[in-house]
């Protein structure tokens, strides 16, 4: 056989893979999502037995999924070594897929943005331990952004994975720290950016996608803009571009999930709110931490916080029934022990404007 041939026959073995592997995606209908962030490597994390047990379809990892903290390559390979080498996450992989963004520590540095000099680095290490496919777009382009949507016409999950590190500005910080807040204060400098350029082109352009629901996994919190640490708030006109992007495409269902805090809350910005251009309540699930229980700072400012928040470690799962004319949509943050400690159920007609 000549080589031409061959190769003309593994090419076309080739994309028979992508595409069924496309067609899988388009049959399943997901019914439960769960997702977690920030697991320290280097202690135990037996949190992912629990998370198996709750049987998901799709687990997102969105961020601090190790604490890489380097511009060492070879030690940040052997970081996401052991967390692949944990027996609990070991078990969720056997029957889950897993789809994950990064946040600062496993991107390379705390509180880290565009000047972290190894990210072009940092990025193959991450797409070569997640096993991204070889055809993804995320192999040829500067970021680790992803969309990906699940489930035939009228039960379409579309997940939508931002990279908020790779090119976000430098962030401000306060002269002088105030007193039980975070070191950074809002900067209103419009030429700061916290997507970039390319991928906000992006995001719209995956916002005109049809879909039911939308999940966005942002690291770092989207709707709080009290507490000072690192959130969409740091820039007040990015925060206010993103949610008129989601009016201004006329996007539905668009949920966001963030992680980051080591506490867990869920936050809801009224459609009425004047930096809200969604034209609907928009929701802020916070999952966080999966393995360092932070104690929790209840009294931590969060004016669109629902009840409490929660210091003890936690993953989250999100629900979704079908079944019903206006489908359901149950978010759930869960303890240790898989116990939904904090809850919220909404219908997806309360996720669109009303025109
Ligand atoms: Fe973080």
């Amino acid at each position: 056989m000549k080589v031409h041939t061959v190769f003309a026959l593994v090419l076309g073995v080739w994309s028979l893979v992508l595409s069924s592997a496309a067609q899988a995606d388009e049959q399943t209908v997901l019914t439960r999502i769960a997702f977690g962030s920030c697991a320290r490597q280097n202690i135990p994390q037996p949190i992912w037995h629990t998370i198996a047990d709750a049987k998901p379809q799709l687990f997102l990892f969105i961020g601090d999924n190790i604490y890489g903290d380097t511009e060492d390559m070879d030690r940040m390979r052997a970081k996401y070594a052991q967390l692949g080498a944990k027996p609990g996450y070991q078990k969720l992989l056997k029957h889950c897929k897993l789809l994950a963004t990064w946040d600062d520590h496993d991107y390379g540095v705390n509180d880290g943005g565009a000047e972290y000099p190894k990210k072009k680095e940092s990025q193959q290490v991450f797409l070569e331990f997640y096993k991204e496919p070889k055809d993804s777009p995320r192999w040829k382009r500067e970021g680790v952004y992803l969309a990906q949507t699940f489930g035939p016409k009228g039960k379409r999950v579309q997940v939508i994975l931002l990279d908020t590190r790779y090119f976000r500005s430098k962030l401000k910080r306060a002269p002088k720290r105030p007193k039980g807040r975070g070191p950074y204060i809002d900067d209103d400098d419009t030429n700061k950016t916290m997507l970039g350029e390319a991928q906000w082109k992006w995001l719209g352009e995956q916002l005109r996608k049809p879909a039911e629901l939308r999940i966005i996994a942002s690291s770092i919190q989207v709707v709080p803009q009290h507490h000072g640490w690192e959130y969409w708030q740091n820039f007040p006109h990015e925060r206010r571009r993103l949610f008129k992007l989601i009016g201004d495409t006329k996007a539905n269902g668009v949920v966001f999930i963030s992680g980051d805090r080591h506490h867990a809350e869920i936050s809801r910005l009224p459609a009425d709110d004047k930096e809200n251009g969604a034209g609907y309540p928009l929701i802020d699930v916070t999952s966080s931490s999966l393995n360092q229980a932070g104690g929790g700072n209840f009294r931590e400012r969060n004016d669109h916080r629902l009840g409490d928040n929660f210091g003890q470690l936690n993953f989250a799962t999100i629900d979704i029934d079908w079944t019903k004319s206006n489908p359901a949509v149950q978010f759930d943050i869960r303890d240790i022990k898989g116990k939904a400690v904090r809850s919220l159920g909404v219908r997806l007609s309360e996720l669109r404007e009303n025109r």
